[in-house]
């Protein structure tokens, strides 16, 4: 079907797809630009009984997607058999709700164990070799050298992909697969296998080198005292590339890996004391980068506070060559303006971890509002950007949206847009505050829609426009204030705002208000 509108016409049957302009990344589906505003359920929350529990959090957030995990365990049970049930149920559930669906594959590495590799697997540590310590102790993970373990990921990864080709290939509910889970080794800095340590006494591949431009040598002079965490991530990117290929031969979703991330404030990197080894963390991502092929992007999982350290994060995975894509983030009031801070750092989604009570509810309760106080910020922000729906993401793709969080070292308050500048203001506007005591609530979102307007919106927070750089003898005036909704990716406007409403500054209190803005000179 042919779907023409403002962009342009669009294929409503066209694959999920990540579309890179100038550095700009989007995910487009259905032919345009998407942001996911995700939830992910918990671990064991995706199986066909429990799965009506978890879609009231999802509804009440009002996400777009929800990230559910495929267990490999469940999935082949015995070697070559593949059990659908879960999968299948996952899909048909989301569609009756709406919803589009990421997909995790809980395979070789889940929290950089094995826990979600079959009871085959588990039980065969010669045909499934472990990783083995410093000491010769076998650890919690596998040797990302078994080369039968790869088949064997390999093969079933494939057959779920083959899979989702035959119930989505039309319909594309599932978006994007996560392909892993926050892989790495929590036991030891590398694999100490008779495997890994001929490879280890060898030189660095070629492959590698030329990639990232290193001289000849082995892992210990040209990498130093990092050598044992580089081999583990060669080894382990190059991997789950394999695996990630094998399932894009059968059907080419967009693929990522979600990382368990390092805080950007230890300056000593020691995996795997506070980190898994080999992860793609921000001090092996250049060398991820180099080895991955069929992966299409890594995103960090953001369970670290503060601000400052989000926005850090943000920017190390915000690259030229990297789309940013947030798949968890602690569900904590304060981590609910977050999607904003995405949104204006280009990003093309976020998602928020452990939405669902399934574990704490023996049976399906009436869940209302108030079956979710946590989700509370997460649904007031969700709310306005899901309603803002298709235009956002097709602003954030063009590069014309910016934020401002309180909080937040005030120089960020001022976000610049050619002739123009908004000037975000949090004290004493934040009626916010009441709702969520002692958090930083106040958050503003501004859009470039056109030359000289702007959409706005936010929360506890006011705005206001003032020229960049005026002429000597040029001066500014509001044309015009709209507030209003957008139903169906049309702004509707309910009135104009005019006098006290925006003299001086457009106030944004708890309600989620959208306004548009026009500016003018004289
Ligand atoms: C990160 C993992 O990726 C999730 O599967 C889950 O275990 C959370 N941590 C729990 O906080």
């Amino acid at each position: 079907m042919l779907v023409c509108g403002t962009l342009g016409c669009a294929s409503a049957s066209e694959m999920p797809r990540l579309v890179q302009e100038q550095g700009r990344y989007s995910l487009y589906v259905d032919g345009q630009p998407f942001f996911i505003l995700g939830g992910q359920i918990h671990n064991s929350s995706a199986w066909p009984a429990v799965l009506p529990q978890v879609w009231p959090a999802l509804e009440f957030i009002h996400a777009n997607t929800v990230e559910a995990p495929v267990y490999w365990e469940q999935l082949e049970p015995q070697p070559g058999q593949y059990d659908f049930t879960n999968v299948d149920a996952v899909v048909d559930q989301a569609r009756e709700h709406k919803l589009h669906v990421v997909l995790l594959w809980f395979g070789t590495w889940k929290n950089a164990r094995c826990h979600y590799v079959p009871e085959w697997i588990k039980g065969d540590t010669v045909r499934y070799p472990r990783l083995m310590d410093a000491s010769g102790r076998l650890t919690d993970s596998l040797s990302p050298l078994g080369t039968e373990t790869l088949e064997a990921d390999k093969g079933a990864f494939a057959a779920l992909m083959r899979h989702l080709k035959a119930i989505d290939g039309e319909q594309h509910t599932v978006l994007m697969v996560q392909v892993e889970n926050e892989s790495g080794s929590l036991d030891s800095v590398r694999d100490f296998s008779p495997a890994a340590q001929k490879l280890y006494a060898s030189t660095v591949p070629a492959d590698l080198a030329r990639a990232m431009n290193l001289p000849l040598g082995t892992w210990d002079q040209v990498f130093g005292s990092s050598a044992g965490e580089r081999f583990q991530a060669y080894t382990t990117a190059r991997y789950i590339d394999q695996v990630a290929a094998a399932g894009k031969r059968e059907y080419p979703l967009p693929m990522y890996v979600n990382v368990w991330i390092r805080s950007p404030d230890d300056f000593e990197p020691d995996p795997p004391r506070s980190y898994p080894s080999g992860g793609a963390t921000d001090v092996v991502l250049d060398l991820w980068k180099a080895v991955v092929h069929s992966i299409d992007l890594i995103g960090p999982d953001i369970y670290l506070s503060g601000d400052s350290t989000y926005r850090r994060v943000l920017s190390a995975y915000r690259r030229p060559d990297n789309a940013l894509f947030v798949p968890e983030n602690n569900n904590q009031a304060i981590f609910a303006r977050y999607p904003f801070s995405v949104l204006g750092e280009g990003g093309i989604g976020f998602s928020v971890f452990g939405v669902d009570h399934v574990n704490t509810w023996s049976e399906m309760e009436s869940p209302t509002a108030s079956s979710f106080p946590e989700l509370v910020p997460f649904e007031r922000t969700f709310r306005v950007l899901s309603s803002m729906g298709r235009e956002l993401a097709r602003l954030t793709f063009a590069g014309k949206v910016k934020t401002a969080l309180e909080g937040e070292d005030a120089t960020t308050h001022v976000m610049e847009f050619g002739r123009w500048k908004a000037i975000a203001t949090f004290a004493g506007h934040d009626e916010g505050a009441h709702s969520f005591p002692n958090q930083p609530t106040g958050v503003v979102l501004v859009g470039e829609i056109a030359a000289d307007e702007f959409v706005v919106t936010g929360f506890g927070s006011s705005v206001e426009f003032i020229l960049n750089h005026p002429g000597l003898k040029e001066r500014w005036q509001i044309m015009k204030v709209e507030e209003g909704t957008y139903e169906d990716g049309q702004w509707k406007v309910r009135r104009w705002l005019n006098g006290d409403e925006c003299d001086f500054r457009v106030d944004f209190g708890d309600a989620g208000r959208i306004i548009h803005v026009k500016l003018g000179t004289y």
